[in-house]
């Protein structure tokens, strides 16, 4: 089993902003799902894990080392996809592939060779080993991530908003993907796609403005919200009425209709009961005042 802990951690960038604040995180291997709105500090945490950003305060350890002091064991064990690859130099996958094995010490020309061969069939880019990856379509690109972030066979993996701008089709294609890899290893996953964190999730954070605000099991996160959210259709004219006095966690357009969902703990009269999803826990989480 593979153990990181984040403990009282935080980051100031050098223009004085604090993008991390005093976070605690125990996570353990299977998936790790990160939520948060744009500017949370997602970016930041995962930066700091990998060793890209040294901490202000605080430590990570991870199996036992504290890689905050000793950031060279995480990258020995690392496979990292980051929401920005930046450009790709005009070589073949393979190439690149081959490259980047050699940078992470795989250091047998034949290992290096069998183990960039299963790679490439395993994120189904076989056939397209001697194209250059700057042809690649988004979806390969994301999945060529994958396969330089399993380089190595890391313990800890991680990938920031890998799925954005991929169509549906890719998108589950991915996430079968990294659902496959994440049994014996820690995975955290970065995203603001609740529904990717409900389906391949077993723990995951909800993170805003540099602090965690929840954590748990998806599902029992939802639990603890049952019976207490509730909908009404409204008239628009009427929004500004019930923020006074409801705890509005979304509005949502249905069949034209304006339909508000509030948290509650009783029944608010004329509204319907809902049955409670991740979303919910998302966004009341995020509406919650300090
Ligand atoms: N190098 C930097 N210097 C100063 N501030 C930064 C730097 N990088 C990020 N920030 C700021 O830190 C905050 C957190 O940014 P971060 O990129 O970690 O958020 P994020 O949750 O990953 O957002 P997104 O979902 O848009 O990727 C933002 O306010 C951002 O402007
Ligand atoms: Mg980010």
């Amino acid at each position: 089993m593979n153990t990181l802990s984040v403990n009282q951690l935080s980051l100031t960038y050098p223009n004085g902003h604090q993008a991390i604040q005093n976070i605690s995180l125990e996570i353990k291997n299977g998936m790790f799902g990160l939520l948060g709105p744009n500017g949370a500090g997602k970016s930041s945490l995962m930066k700091t894990i990998v060793g890209l950003r040294k901490p202000t305060s605080g430590n990570i350890i991870f199996n036992g080392t504290d890689v905050t002091q000793n950031p060279d064991y995480i990258k020995k064990h690392l496979g990292f996809l980051p929401q920005d690859f930046g450009v790709y130099p005009r070589v073949s996958a393979y190439d690149l592939l081959e490259h980047i094995a050699v940078l992470k010490g795989v250091s047998d020309k034949n290992q290096r060779k069998n183990q960039i061969i299963n790679l490439l069939e395993k994120v189904n880019l076989a056939d397209f080993r001697n194209k250059e990856v700057h042809t690649f379509s988004g979806g390969m690109k994301q999945r060529f991530g994958v396969a330089q972030a399993l380089l190595g066979a890391p313990k800890i993996i991680i990938v920031d908003e890998p799925t954005a701008g991929l169509d549906p089709e890719e998108r589950n294609r991915f996430n079968a993907l990294l659902n496959d890899i994440s049994r014996d290893v820690i995975v955290i996953l970065s995203t603001h796609l609740v529904e990717d964190v409900r389906n391949l999730c077993s723990e995951m954070a909800v993170m805003n403005h540099g602090k965690i605000l929840i954590q748990g099991n998806p599902g029992a996160l939802i639990t603890e919200l049952e019976n207490k959210i509730w909908s009404k259709p409204i008239d628009k004219n009427e929004l500004k009425q019930y923020t006074l006095h409801y705890d509005i966690i979304s509005q949502q357009l249905i069949e034209r209709a304006l339909h508000i969902t509030v948290f509650s703990q009783e029944y608010p009269k004329g509204f319907y009961s809902v049955q409670p999803l991740l979303e919910h826990v998302y966004f009341h989480t995020l509406t919650q005042k300090p």
